[in-house]
């Protein structure tokens, strides 16, 4: 039932958008489009409601109550209870052939059925942590993509209209074609290490070797995603415009701070004082 008003609320969501979008392309530019010469017109997505997804998903307990050895963190992931003490408990994913936590009586446990009436059907697009500000791409479905206020906290989900795909160069929803083509995250069995998004230089995922859909990261403004050489592993690496303070639009907790060493520009990643947040016009914190 519920699955059914969040279907019918996308679709209606898309009607909407596809006459907002021929208006919008029938007129000049406006705020929510942006051209780009190579790869034509992108689009904002429509903001999809996922209140009663996301109440599913808190409706699961997780807490080591002292009766239970095993239990369901969230839909997918399992708590060994270890000790009394929070904090020394251990989390883990459950693998790809059980990927979802079920309840038991004395443990519970993993298994290949969600929980029924609690666990997204996993198909349903759900919202991620977010592990940058602003946009990000679904690991698996290129027809949404993710907007992020702060980091840690959860994300709210667009739908592109029909026919686009998320567009990495353009962090907008552009037209299925050569150029803009759907991109799907996966991870394979036991990999642990950095998979590029597509060709994009910005964003990339994470597989932590369970096998499961990848978290999915960006660099910031500046940064190019690249591989670390003998390794599966990447890093973003910023390039420094001068010495100087200069904005992490991926966190605004934190700056770049660009000095000179042995004739080349290099840099730290400093955390602002708690409570502050880097300011790009005076380049400190306040
Ligand atoms: C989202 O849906 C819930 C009920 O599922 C409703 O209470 C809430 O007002 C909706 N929010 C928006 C922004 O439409
Ligand atoms: C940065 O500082 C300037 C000058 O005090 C101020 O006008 C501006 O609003 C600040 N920007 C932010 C994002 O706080």
């Amino acid at each position: 039932m519920v699955f059914l008003v969040v279907l019918l609320t996308a679709l209606v969501a898309v009607v909407c958008c596809q006459t907002a979008l021929e208006t919008n392309l029938a007129t000049s530019a406006t705020s929510s489009e942006l051209i780009d010469p190579e790869f034509g017109v992108g689009v904002s997505g429509t903001l999809v409601n996922t209140s009663s997804s996301l109440l599913r998903l808190t409706a699961i307990p997780g807490v080591c109550d002292g009766t239970k050895q095993l239990v369901c963190a969230s839909c997918t992931t399992l708590r060994v209870c270890l000790g009394t003490v929070p904090g020394q408990d251990l989390t883990v994913t459950c693998p790809t052939d059980q990927p979802y936590c079920n309840f038991g009586t004395t443990s519970d446990r993993c298994s290949a059925d969600p929980i029924p009436d609690v666990c997204s059907d996993p198909t349903q697009n759900v919202p991620v942590t977010c592990s940058a500000v602003g946009k990000l791409p679904d690991a698996s479905n290129c027809r949404i993509y993710h907007g992020c206020l702060a980091i840690g906290e959860s994300s709210s989900i667009y739908t592109c209209p029909a026919g686009y795909v998320f567009h990495p160069g353009l962090e907008l929803c552009a037209l299925e074609n050569l150029f803009a083509r759907c991109t799907r995250l996966q991870c394979s069995a036991n990999f642990l290490g950095h998979v590029r998004y597509g060709n994009s230089l910005r964003f990339y995922g994470f597989c932590d070797g369970t096998g499961q859909t990848p978290i999915v990261f960006k660099c910031p403004n500046r940064a190019n995603f690249a591989f670390i050489a003998g390794t599966t592993f990447g890093e973003c690496v910023y390039a420094c415009p001068a010495q100087g303070n200069f904005p992490n639009t991926n966190d605004p907790a934190t700056y770049f701070q660009c000095f000179w060493a042995n004739r080349r520009l290099r840099y730290n990643v400093i955390r602002c004082p708690a409570g502050t947040t880097f300011n790009a016009t005076l380049r400190i914190c306040t």
